[in-house]
């Protein structure tokens, strides 16, 4: 196997090193290329940059690979709990009984927000999407903690991350109980994670709601399958604002707003918002996926297509099948369900999807799943954002730990004017009116 890549500029070799992976991906090391040669590489979109060396997830997008911390995602979905998966990402290995506990425990420990916290909800009006107010709140959190404005502490490390994990849940409850006017409902202690999210977002203070097992189940495993996909948009710019020393907070909030974007993990809410045009229309989803192949439609097929995974993105597979088991569980029906499962045999058989390797990716049911469960659509990317928090968590820390991490800085071809000179305003020619 080659240890270096030769790469000649101008008549001139120049010899760079590949460094490869534990599965034998292997990658460049163009660090000292711009010194030597005075070039530096162009990638628009990252589609070739590996910006890090990790340790925590590997993707083999063209397999339909995906492991936590050399766990296969399969493994984890069936026999661990989103908390467990939470655990095995932000420290490296599957936690001991007596370490479980102790994390469950700081969770609880750390699950209420500070009471002054409340006055800023007040602030949004109804009508604020809840990503933007989960952004800001995790934001003003940080406030609370002056621990956290200071330089990197490892010795607070396991605090602040209950602290995150636990609150990123209150505050997006919070937030969607004052969006429609309704009291907020205080995290129980004795309810488990994901239960007690529920119960937050459904419970009224004279009606506990009731908890069934399949449908904590469901939203578990929703929060596991989303826990981590390494250099991702929103992972990377977790990975970009620590490199500049900013505190863990602060890192998630700007986590939340790459996420929250619809070619991210604002997918979710688009593919309801598509199958729900799909089902008012009439459409039996042929006419959709003949706009979404057309480029000047400004339509695609929401759910599909990923940029890593050139294969059935294993989210996808797993979601599909616990989706199929709920709603066999809770003995409902959603016709939307039935759009996507036509959607998706249709694309599966047409040459456009095909060619250019477009996969349900695991937007494409979650949703469905996730409106089973009873979650509103406007909240179905917090959902995903509170699922990520443990990977923004172990990327931040990858950043932390490392003692030779510089701050993220990319550098750009400029195609702009040439040397311009500057104009006093009496001499600048006003454009001719059209
Ligand atoms: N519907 C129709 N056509 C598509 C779709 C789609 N969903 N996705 C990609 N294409 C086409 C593109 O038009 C392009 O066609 P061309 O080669 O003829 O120009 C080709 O497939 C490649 O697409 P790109 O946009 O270059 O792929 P990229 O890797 O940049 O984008 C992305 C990946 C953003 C996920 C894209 O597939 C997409 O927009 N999908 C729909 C949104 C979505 O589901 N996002 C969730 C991603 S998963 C996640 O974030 C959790």
């Amino acid at each position: 196997m080659n240890t270096a890549a030769k790469l000649e500029i101008d008549g001139k070799v120049h010899t760079l090193p590949v460094v490869e992976g534990t599965e034998q991906e292997r990658g460049i090391d163009i660090a000292t290329l711009r010194t030597h040669t005075g070039c530096i590489t162009l990638d628009d979109g990252y589609g070739n940059t590996g910006s890090c060396l990790s340790k925590i997830t590997f993707i083999d997008g063209e397999k339909g690979v995906l492991r936590y911390r050399g766990i296969p995602i399969e493994e984890l979905a069936q026999q661990s709990s989103f908390i467990e998966t939470a655990y095995l990402i932000i420290y490296g290995h599957l936690p001991t009984r007596r370490e479980l506990q102790h994390f469950s425990d700081l969770l609880t420990q750390n699950e209420n927000l500070h009471e002054d916290m409340k006055y800023h909800f007040e602030g949004f009006p109804s009508t604020a999407h809840p990503m933007a107010i989960l952004s800001s709140m995790i934001n003003a959190s940080s406030c609370f903690y002056p621990g956290l404005m200071g330089r990197w502490n490892p010795a607070r490390f396991d605090v602040h991350t209950a602290r995150l994990i636990s609150q990123v849940r209150t505050i997006a409850a919070f937030s969607y109980r004052k969006s429609h006017g309704l009291p907020v409902i205080y995290p129980k202690p004795t309810h488990k994670y994901t239960a007690n999210f529920l119960h937050m977002m459904f419970s009224e203070p004279y009606l506990e709601y009731e908890l069934k097992p399949e449908v904590v189940r469901a939203l578990d495993l929703i929060f596991l399958l989303h826990a981590d996909h390494e250099q991702n948009c929103s992972t990377a710019t977790v990975r970009m604002v620590a490199s500049s020393q900013a505190n863990l907070f602060a890192c998630a909030a700007a986590g939340v707003c790459a996420l929250w974007g619809p070619l991210h993990g604002g997918a979710n809410q688009a593919v309801i918002e598509m199958l729900e045009e799909i089902h008012r229309s009439g459409d039996d989803g042929s006419r959709f996926i003949e706009a979404a192949k057309d480029k000047n439609s400004g339509k695609r097929l929401m759910g599909f297509g990923h940029r890593v995974y050139k294969n059935y993105d294993p989210r996808a597979k797993i979601i599909k099948q616990a989706c199929d088991s709920l709603f066999r569980a809770l003995h409902v029906s959603d016709p939307l369900l039935e759009i996507a499962q036509r959607l998706e045999a249709a694309a599966l058989h047409d040459s456009y999807f095909l060619e250019r390797k477009l996969y349900p990716n695991v937007d494409f049911y979650s949703g469905i799943m996730m409106r089973a469960v009873g979650i509103p659509t406007e909240m179905f990317t917090v959902i995903f954002a509170i699922g990520r928090m443990p990977g923004w968590i172990a990327n931040f820390r990858e950043i932390m730990d490392d003692p030779h991490s510089r701050i993220y800085r990319p550098r750009q071809v400029y195609t702009g004017p040439a040397l311009n000179r500057y104009v006093p305003i009496e001499d600048r020619a006003e454009p001719a009116k059209a």
